[in-house]
């Protein structure tokens, strides 16, 4: 049986198909960011009755209707759980010492959050992954596609050359794989979460799957935008929508979601307890991995695993030279 034999199972259910949902509140959803069944069936009822102008509990047998499409946030037998964590796929990093830490590599059917101060690696990390992907199997890849949500323009086609270069592979063929959209603020960044989704289709139609998608950075827009104390709430509710959405395209897709957040070395400034995940807690029944990045001398980083639910919590020292990636 294939690896993905279960991940082209997403159904097409248009929201004009959920009871109480015509043309014009269908309009105001999409146009609010709520663009899936998937994407309703994890909102709350006071987020869609604001966004749908609606009340609550029409909202919520929405939501509920959303959730029986959408078979999210069901139960699973342990012998599917199992069945899909069997499928799972590791990207090395290109740094044995990272790759151990992670237990073998960048895990698909996760999210992993990069953070770490700016020059702590994080965008570096992405580039890398976003060639090593590429790779056979036998050497750490997955064969597989990129999709990377730039929200900082800090996609830079010339690394990913000198890494495909690195690796023996045609930079050409590397780039060819990889599928860049800018996002210009925090919605247009949700939104093109189900524009992967679309992407990601179309190109399983053409026999590629896509293994990896990135979000550098997850949280710029959004700590832009929700500024002070009244709309952190809001923000936080947002962001758990986004992350919800990234965490269905892992499964759905198989993929590994990659996202980075930049964090001020200096505790006392950080932005709220570092130690916390940056959503919040997201979806409990998949792993999370969290890496916090810091510079070392010179081209040596360290990367330290924080809270992850069946790995030792360690620390790996790797560097970051023109060929990208490589252990110290
Ligand atoms: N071509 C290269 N050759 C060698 N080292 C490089 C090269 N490009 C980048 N680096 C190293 O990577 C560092 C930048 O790291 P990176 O862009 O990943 O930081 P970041 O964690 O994403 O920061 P920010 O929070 O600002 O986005 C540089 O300071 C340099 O040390
Ligand atoms: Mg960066």
């Amino acid at each position: 049986m294939g690896e993905d034999s279960e991940s082209g199972s997403m159904k097409v259910i248009d929201l004009e198909d959920l009871p109480n949902v015509g043309p014009a509140i269908a309009e105001k959803l999409r146009e609010a960011g709520f663009s899936t069944i998937e994407a309703i069936a994890v909102a709350s009822p006071s987020e869609l009755s604001a966004a749908a102008e609606i009340g609550e509990s029409t909202a919520a047998k929405i939501i509920s209707a959303a959730r029986k499409l959408a078979d999210v946030g069901g139960f699973e037998s342990g012998d599917k759980v199992l069945e899909r964590r069997r499928r799972i796929g590791k990207i090395t990093t290109g740094s044995k010492a990272l790759d151990e830490l992670l237990g073998g590599g960048v895990e698909t059917q996760s999210i992993t959050e990069l953070f770490g101060e700016f020059g702590s690696g994080k965008t570096q990390i992405c580039h890398q992954l976003a060639v090593n992907v590429q790779l056979p199997r036998d050497l750490g890849g997955l064969e597989g596609s990129v999709i990377v949500i730039d929200t900082e323009n800090t996609f830079r086609p010339e690394r990913i050359i000198q890494m495909a270069e690195a690796k023996g592979l045609d930079p050409e063929e590397v780039l060819r794989n990889i599928y860049v959209a800018q996002a210009y603020n925090s919605n247009h960044q949700m939104l093109l979460v189900d524009n992967a989704k679309e992407l990601a289709n179309k190109l399983k139609k053409e026999g590629k799957q896509v293994k990896l998608l990135i979000v550098d950075s997850l949280m710029a827009h959004f700590r832009a935008e929700y500024v002070g104390r009244g709309t952190l709430a809001d923000r936080q509710q947002k962001l758990n929508k986004h992350l919800h959405d990234l965490m269905r395209f892992g499964e759905i897709f198989n993929a590994a979601i990659v996202v980075t957040n930049q964090v001020q070395a200096k505790p006392d400034t950080f932005f709220g307890d570092p130690t916390k995940p940056v959503g919040g807690h997201i979806v409990a029944h998949t792993a999370t991995f969290r890496i916090y990045l810091r510079k070392s001398k010179g081209e040596l980083r360290v990367a330290r695993l924080i809270d992850s639910p069946h790995l030792p919590e360690g620390e790996a020292v790797f560097k970051v030279t023109e060929r990208g990636i490589e252990d110290k």
